[in-house]
C-alpha cells in the first residue's frame, strides 16, 4: 500500500543540478554558488545565464546575452491588442498568465524542445515578462504602454516602462538584487507545476503558464502583497505584538491569508532564517534610510520580534523571502499589485531552467492518490434518485 505524503512533503521525484537548499541551516546555492555571494556579486542577467547554462558568463557572453535580451524585449503589436482587450478587473498576474499563453502562438520555435531552442525561448520569455507587466499595469490606469529601451538592465527597463521616466539608479540596482534573490528556489510549487506540465512533452509556454498560475496564490508568491496589507493594518511597531498574537490565536485573519498564518513567515523547507530574507532585511533598512521613512522596516522588525515572542521560532517558523520584499518594494515605489508579478519576472529564469532540465531527461510525472471513497455502488435510474 502506498503511504500518503501530504503536500508531497519529503518526496523526491528527480535529480537536479539547478539549486541546492539545506533548510535546517538556511543554506541556498544556485548551481553551486552561495546566495549571499550571488546577491553581492552577480547581476540578474548573469544569474539568468548561470541558471540556464550552468556556468558564469565571461564578459563577451554576458554582452551577447544583454543584446539578446534587448532584441527580445518588445512584444508583438497583437499582444498589446490582447492587453487592451483584458477585462478591466484583470489583476496583473492574470494579465501575465494570459499574455504568456497568447505569445505561444507567436513563437516560431514553440514545438522545438531542443536545448538551443529552449534557451532562446527562455531568453524571449524572460525579456518580455517586464514589458507585459508594465503594459498591463499602465493599461489598468488608461495609460499607453512605454516601449522598452535597447540599453539598460532588465530591472532598469521594468522601472522605466512602469513610469516612462528614467529610474533612480540606486533603486534599479536594488531591484536587480531583489530579482537575483527571487530567481530560483528548487522544487517550489510553481516550478513543480511547470515541470509537471512539460513532462507531458507540452511546450515551454504551457509550462510557464502553469507556473504563473501556481505562483499567484498567497501561500506562495502571492504572500508578498498580503504582507504589505498586514504592515499597513498594523500601522505602528507598538501594535505588532497584539496584532500577531490575534492572528496566531485565530481571533483575527489577515485579509487574503489562511487562518492562524502570519504572511511572509514559514516555509516547507526552511526551518531556520531564510538566507534571502537576511539580504532583503538589509535592503529594506537601506531603502528606508534613504527615503527618510523607516516606518515599514520598523513595523516589519516588530513583527519578527512578536513572532519570536509568540514561540514561532521554536516551531522552525521564521521570515521567508516574501516578508522583507514587501517593505522593500513599497519603499522603492513599486505598486502593491505588482509585488507578485516582480517575483514572477525573476522566477521566469528558474522556471525555464527547470523546464530545460526536465526536457533534457524526461519522464512523465504522475503521482497517485489513496482512494478513500465508496466502492460497489450501482447506478439508480434518474427518476428513482
Ligand atoms: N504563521 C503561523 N504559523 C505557521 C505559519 C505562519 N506563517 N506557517 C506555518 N505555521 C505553522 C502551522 O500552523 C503548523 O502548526 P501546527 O503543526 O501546530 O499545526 C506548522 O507551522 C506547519 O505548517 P504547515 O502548513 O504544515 O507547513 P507547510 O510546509 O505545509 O506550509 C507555508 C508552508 C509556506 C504554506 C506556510 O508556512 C504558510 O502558510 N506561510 C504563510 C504564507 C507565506 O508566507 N507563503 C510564502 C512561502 S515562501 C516563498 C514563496 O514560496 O513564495
Amino acid at each position: 500500500m502506498p503511504t500518503v505524503a501530504g503536500g508531497l512533503e519529503g518526496v523526491v521525484f528527480t535529480e537536479t543540478g539547478v539549486c541546492f537548499i539545506d533548510g535546517t541551516v538556511g543554506h541556498l546555492l544556485y548551481r553551486g554558488y552561495d546566495i549571499q555571494d550571488v546577491a553581492e556579486h552577480l547581476s540578474f542577467e548573469e544569474v539568468a545565464y548561470l541558471l540556464w547554462l550552468g556556468k558564469l558568463p565571461n564578459r563577451q557572453e554576458l554582452e551577447t546575452l544583454h543584446g539578446q535580451f534587448a532584441a527580445e524585449r518588445d512584444i508583438p503589436s497583437i499582444a498589446y491588442d490582447v492587453i487592451d482587450a483584458l477585462p478591466p478587473n484583470t489583476v496583473p498576474m492574470d494579465g501575465l498568465r494570459t499574455v504568456v499563453s497568447f505569445l505561444s502562438g507567436t513563437d516560431p520555435e514553440l514545438d522545438d524542445n531542443s536545448a538551443d531552442a529552449n534557451y532562446r525561448k527562455a531568453v524571449r520569455l524572460t525579456a518580455k515578462a517586464p514589458t507585459i507587466m508594465a503594459a498591463v499595469h499602465r493599461r489598468h490606469f488608461g495609460l499607453d504602454p512605454v516601449i522598452p529601451q535597447p540599453t539598460g538592465s532588465l530591472a532598469y527597463n521594468f522601472l522605466y516602462m512602469l513610469s516612462g521616466q528614467e529610474p533612480d539608479e540606486f533603486v534599479a540596482q536594488t531591484l536587480d538584487v531583489a530579482l537575483t534573490l527571487h530567481a530560483e528556489h528548487g522544487m517550489n510549487a510553481s516550478t513543480f507545476a511547470g515541470r509537471v506540465t512539460v513532462a507531458t512533452l507540452a511546450d515551454m509556454y504551457a509550462g510557464v503558464t502553469s507556473a504563473i498560475g501556481a505562483l499567484k496564490g498567497p501561500l506562495h508568491g502571492g504572500a508578498n502583497a498580503v504582507v504589505l496589507k498586514m504592515l499597513q493594518e498594523i500601522g505602528d511597531p507598538d501594535h505588532a505584538r497584539d496584532y500577531v498574537n490575534n492572528v496566531i490565536s485565530g481571533d483575527y485573519v489577515v485579509p487574503g491569508m489562511a487562518p492562524r498564518r502570519v504572511p511572509g513567515f514559514g516555509h516547507r523547507v526552511y526551518k531556520a532564517f531564510d538566507p534571502r530574507a537576511i539580504v532583503l532585511r538589509g535592503m529594506s533598512k537601506k531603502l528606508g534610510e534613504r527615503a527618510g521613512d523607516s516606518r515599514w522596516v520598523d513595523i516589519s522588525n516588530a513583527v519578527v520580534e512578536a513572532c519570536a515572542a509568540a514561540g514561532l521560532n521554536e516551531k522552525g517558523i521564521y521570515p521567508n523571502v516574501d516578508f522583507f520584499s514587501a517593505s522593500s518594494y513599497y519603499t522603492m515605489g513599486i505598486p502593491e499589485s505588482l509585488f507578485t508579478p516582480v517575483f514572477a519576472i525573476a522566477r521566469m529564469t528558474g522556471w525555464t531552467a527547470h523546464i530545460i532540465e526536465q526536457q533534457s531527461d524526461n519522464r512523465l510525472i504522475r503521482p497517485r492518490a489513496d482512494y478513500i471513497g465508496e466502492k460497489g455502488l450501482k447506478v439508480v435510474p434518474i427518476d428513482q434518485r
